[in-house]
């Protein structure tokens, strides 16, 4: 098992995806590759991407270790969401299966160098890809503060969202707020102490979601995944806060219905068809939760490429 990250659900969704040797599965977001190893020791070839360098070059060290495994994965460092153009350019026109893992790696919490911690001290950061501009310190310094409360609000479910704002804007005057123990310590001092955890929480995961951009496109990527499964090949999707989970449930419910017209509507205009049917939707088991803490919020949804489709 990897330090870098504990892969969630494993047996689950390689028992989801039913995979098989000589299969090709497409894994969106690498990680560790716990998911990616879990396909290859049943024989599976993966095509992998994560946006994060740091996660490549991790896992290809640790997959080169395993002779058995050579030849049968390709790691390319890209969002999930180019799908369509990751497998054209790799001469792939179908898949076999397909899992998304949504979120940040233990790893990427972990080391305060990325300045995703609430908890640790680092620069503010949060670039899943660090080749972008876009970072933390950004958004906490540069935004107005109508636009980090309503980041703070919708991303990251905060009732105290304006208060927090508020208090960013006031500090930053003095001097620019740089580090996730200052942002942390601010948030603190804005919500009222909580028996639930971390009260920083909610707003690092909104100005986590704004710096990587994670829930556009979520949907139309989700699609474009269905779109290269083959007929009965399936997708498994894992989400950890409610906000991704309803745009991967919402996504499936209309991939899943034929007529997607307004029901006030008497006839059928948009001749739209379902693609799958949805399998079900799993939660980590007690032991599972009780070993990884981290699995807690986890949530499998599955759906399955239909054959007419
Ligand atoms: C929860 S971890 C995946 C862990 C992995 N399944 C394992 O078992 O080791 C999520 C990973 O997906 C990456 N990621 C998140 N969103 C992405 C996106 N849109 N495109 C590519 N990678 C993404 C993150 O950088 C992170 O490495």
């Amino acid at each position: 098992m990897s330090e870098y990250h504990i892969p969630v659900m494993p047996t689950e969704c390689m028992d989801a995806l039913d995979v098989k040797q000589g299969k090709l599965y497409f894994d969106g977001t690498l990680g560790g590759g716990g998911h990616t190893s879990e396909i290859l020791k049943r024989g599976g070839r993966v095509i992998a991407t994560d946006r994060d360098m740091e996660a490549i070059d991790y896992s290809r060290m640790r997959l080169s270790q395993i002779s058995d495994y050579n030849g049968r994965y390709t790691l390319v460092k890209d969002n999930f969401k180019n799908v369509s153009d990751v497998l054209k350019s790799h001469e792939i026109d179908s898949l076999d299966g397909a899992i998304l893992d949504l979120g940040i790696s233990s790893h990427q919490v972990d080391e305060n160098l990325r300045g995703f911690s609430y908890s640790g001290d680092g620069l503010l950061d949060m670039r899943m890809d660090r080749d972008q501009y876009l970072s933390a310190m950004t958004v906490v310094n540069e935004y107005t503060e109508d636009e980090l409360s309503r980041i703070i609000y919708t991303y990251g479910e905060e009732r105290f969202a304006r208060r927090i704002a508020k208090k960013i804007c006031e500090i930053r005057v003095g001097s620019p707020i740089e580090t996730t123990k200052q942002l942390s310590d601010i948030v603190k001092s804005c919500v009222p102490e909580s028996k639930h955890g971390n009260p920083a929480k909610k707003t690092f995961q909104a100005i986590r979601i704004e710096v990587n951009n994670e829930l556009s496109g979520l949907g139309e990527a989700v699609c474009d995944i269905v779109e290269a499964l083959k007929p009965g090949a399936r997708i498994a999707v894992i989400t950890f806060h409610s906000l991704e989970d309803r745009i991967v449930k919402q996504t499936f419910k209309t991939l899943a219905t034929d007529c997607i017209c307004d029901k006030s509507l008497p006839v059928c205009i948009c001749n739209h068809k379902a693609s799958v049917k949805i399998i079900g939707k799993y939660k980590p088991s007690t032991s599972e939760q009780t070993a990884n803490s981290r699995s807690k919020s986890a949530t499998l949804r599955v759906a399955e490429k239909l054959n007419r489709a």
